[in-house]
């Protein structure tokens, strides 16, 4: 290496390290101004529980009826946005509305953060979340609505359901709707004032005290604490070779081409930390091997996760990983600890 190419090196890992430390020094409104940031793959399944002035609501989600929402609608919820913000209009007999940012500063930074149309999957009936749009395409971003009513007639306008409200229907009835359809409030004021104008003309509007992603449950436990047997990664194993290992390869490397992925280390800790079981069963289950869908039943699935653990560092213990959803969405996939290789 040459004596330039060693100053440059060492400059571009200065630059990095200071990079680092402005990330990690960010606060999390500011990491809300940076809608490019906040594009994590929400979960094939999760709930978000929303704590508000009436009382608890929970929103259940399920990503593949519209991938591009349920993501957004989980990096929102997950980082605080939602958090403080009014149910701005509430129309009796119709619909709630809510999703704009106390903070104008935070809202303004979402202005042309717009998600693409998908497909609507699933019916806007009572109870099922929406994102809003306006008339023109791709024009979804923050703002969602809960149906009150059957209004299935918004289907066919691109309002695409992402979830439903599967606790606390009740406290979503008793938003406070007294200011009517003829008294809604302004929503370029809330844009560009925030909760400020919303407080002073608007004081009685219900809002949320704080939205959280429930994790799986109070049962979670980690990949770490031993959660499938030797005997079972060893089944999973025989299950691999013959359905699996011609494209995914033999240490689970997947191919040199990197088209089809390694199911270890780097590849597969990028994609599945922070995630549950369920998730990885559910992704073989539906989609694997790709020229056979579905033929993977959720036991092989099980096994063969199982194996794909062991692969990547995780050890044994002394019971079998149960082929039982609820055990599978509490057990979570998590990076291996610094230091640990
Ligand atoms: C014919 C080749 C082939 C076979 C056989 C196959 N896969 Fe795959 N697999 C792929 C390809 C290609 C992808 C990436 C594209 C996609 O998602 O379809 C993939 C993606 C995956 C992923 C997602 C990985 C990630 O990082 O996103 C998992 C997990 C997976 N496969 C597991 C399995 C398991 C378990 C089996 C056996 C039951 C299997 N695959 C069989 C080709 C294959």
């Amino acid at each position: 290496m040459t004596g330039r190419s060693n100053v440059w090196v060492t400059a571009t890992i200065g630059i990095v390290a200071a990079l680092g430390l402005v990330a990690s020094g960010q606060t999390a409104r500011e990491r809300l101004k940076d809608p490019s940031r906040l594009n994590e793959r929400a979960p094939d399944a999760f709930r978000a529980r929303f704590d508000t002035s009436q009382g608890v609501f929970v929103i259940s989600v399920e990503r593949d009826w519209a991938p591009l929402a349920a993501d957004r609608f989980y990096n929102l919820a997950k980082n605080g946005f939602y958090d403080d913000s009014r149910f701005f209009r509430v129309l009796d007999g119709f619909m709630a509305q809510f999703g704009l940012h106390a903070d104008a500063a935070v809202q303004s930074s979402w202005t042309s953060a717009n998600l693409r149309d998908e497909p609507v999957l699933r019916s806007n009936t009572r109870g099922f979340v929406s994102f809003t749009r306006e008339s023109g395409p791709n024009s979804r971003y923050t703002m969602i609505f809960i149906n009150y009513k059957d209004n299935s007639y918004l289907d066919a306008d691109g309002f695409a359901p992402f979830g439903q409200v599967v606790s606390g229907m009740d406290v979503v009835d008793k938003l406070y709707s007294g200011y009517g359809r003829q008294n809604v409030p302004d929503q370029r004021r809330i844009v560009r004032e925030g909760n400020a104008y919303l407080l002073e003309q608007y004081p009685r509007l219900d809002f949320i005290k704080a939205a959280i992603i429930e994790s799986a449950a109070q049962g979670a436990r980690s990949t770490w604490s031993g959660v499938y047997t030797r005997a079972q990664a060893s089944r999973g194993q025989t299950q691999y070779e013959q359905r699996c290992e011609q494209c995914h390869g033999s240490g689970l490397g997947g191919d040199a081409t990197e088209e089809i992925p390694a199911l270890v280390w780097d590849q597969f800790f990028s994609q599945w930390s922070g995630r549950s079981i369920a998730d990885l069963v559910a992704r073989i289950t539906r989609s694997m091997p790709p020229d056979a869908p579905g033929s993977t039943d959720s036991r092989t699935a099980t096994d063969v996760a199982s194996y794909i653990l062991q692969a990547n560092g995780f050890p044994d213990g002394s019971e079998e990983l149960r082929n039982d959803d609820v055990v599978l969405r509490q057990t979570v996939i998590e990076k291996r600890a610094a230091g640990v290789n």
